[in-house]
């Protein structure tokens, strides 16, 4: 019998229009390596089976990427998390060892990070409005609190304003969280005062005309960041653009954390060549 190829992937639900295949594919091809990243829609009640399965020896998959729902929950199913997933509280990749062990990362953080260095945005004394308090939120709030360059005050505005409250009171275990302010309506923000807003909430997503934000608010002072990729131009940036200020759409983030994966993976930088082959696959679609 000849051997399953190795197998990497991507689980929650849904996952139908993930375009991790996508870039890890299209990495996987670079690298000459035989291997194949799938999508793994697992219900709730399919979780433990799972990572039963994954457990064992003749499993071909040794890697996974985690996303909503369960980018908490996996974490009881690990045998290690890495000292940032677990204040945190939050994994996005897993790696999975000759022994079947597993170990689980969050490369969503570093990846944010990673790509406000590539925005040329310091945070340092910065004036940051967060729309959103789901897993997203968490992360980039989480490597916001730990980044040596500290902003001086971050405003989280979310619809459910217990849920923002919960995120920052699991962070504190953690972290210094003593500038930051969850306010209860979107004018509390200060939009008009801030140098970055970053929307994570899924606002903007497949409804090129819908945002929660008064354009007039917006200035050419400042970073406007939507995690949205779909359209690559959310309203919010599309306002943020006509004001002149600086946008980013979330394919930055889809790459960094990406990439990111993918070295835990393969154990080792990768070279800055399929870096580059990579991000022109998500930006404009696979070359044939
Ligand atoms: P992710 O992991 O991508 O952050 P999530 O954990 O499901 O996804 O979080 C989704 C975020 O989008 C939440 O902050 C959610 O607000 P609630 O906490 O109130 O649910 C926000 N969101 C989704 N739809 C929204 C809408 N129509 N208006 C305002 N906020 C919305």
């Amino acid at each position: 019998m000849t051997k399953a190829k190795t197998t990497y992937g991507i689980i929650g639900y849904p996952v139908a229009h993930s375009l991790s295949p996508l870039m890890h594919n299209a990495a996987f091809k670079e690298l000459r390596v035989k291997a194949v990243y799938k999508l793994f829609p697992v219900q709730a009640e399919e979780l433990e089976p799972f990572f039963k399965e994954l457990r064992k020896k003749d499993s071909n998959i040794f890697g996974l990427n985690v996303t909503v729902p369960y980018k908490e929950s996996v974490i009881a199913h690990l045998d290690s998390i890495s000292p940032f997933a677990k204040k945190a509280m939050s994994v996005n990749t897993i790696v999975i060892d000759e022994d079947r062990k597993l170990r689980g990362y969050n490369t969503d953080g570093p990846g944010f990070l990673a790509h406000l260095v590539e925005l040329e945005f310091n945070t340092r004394g910065k004036r940051i409005a967060i729309l959103g308090a789901g897993g997203t939120t968490r992360a980039i709030l989480a490597s916001l609190c730990l980044i040596p360059e500290k902003p001086e005050s971050i405003r989280i505005y979310n619809r459910t304003e217990e849920k923002a409250q919960k995120l920052v009171n699991d962070l504190s275990a953690h972290m210094d969280v003593g500038h930051i302010k969850i306010v209860p309506t979107i004018d509390d923000l200060n939009i008009e005062l801030c140098d970055l807003l970053i929307n994570t909430t899924s606002v903007g997503l497949n409804a090129p005309n819908e945002t929660m934000i008064d354009g007039d608010l917006l200035h050419q002072d400042m970073l406007v960041y939507d995690v949205v990729y779909e359209p690559r131009e959310t309203m919010l940036l599309k306002l943020a653009r006509e004001k002149g200020a600086k946008t980013a759409n979330g394919l930055g983030l889809l790459f960094y954390q990406g990439i990111l994966s993918l070295q835990h993976w393969a154990g080792q930088e990768l070279p800055s060549e399929i870096k580059n082959i990579i991000r022109d696959v998500l930006e404009n679609g696979v070359q044939e």
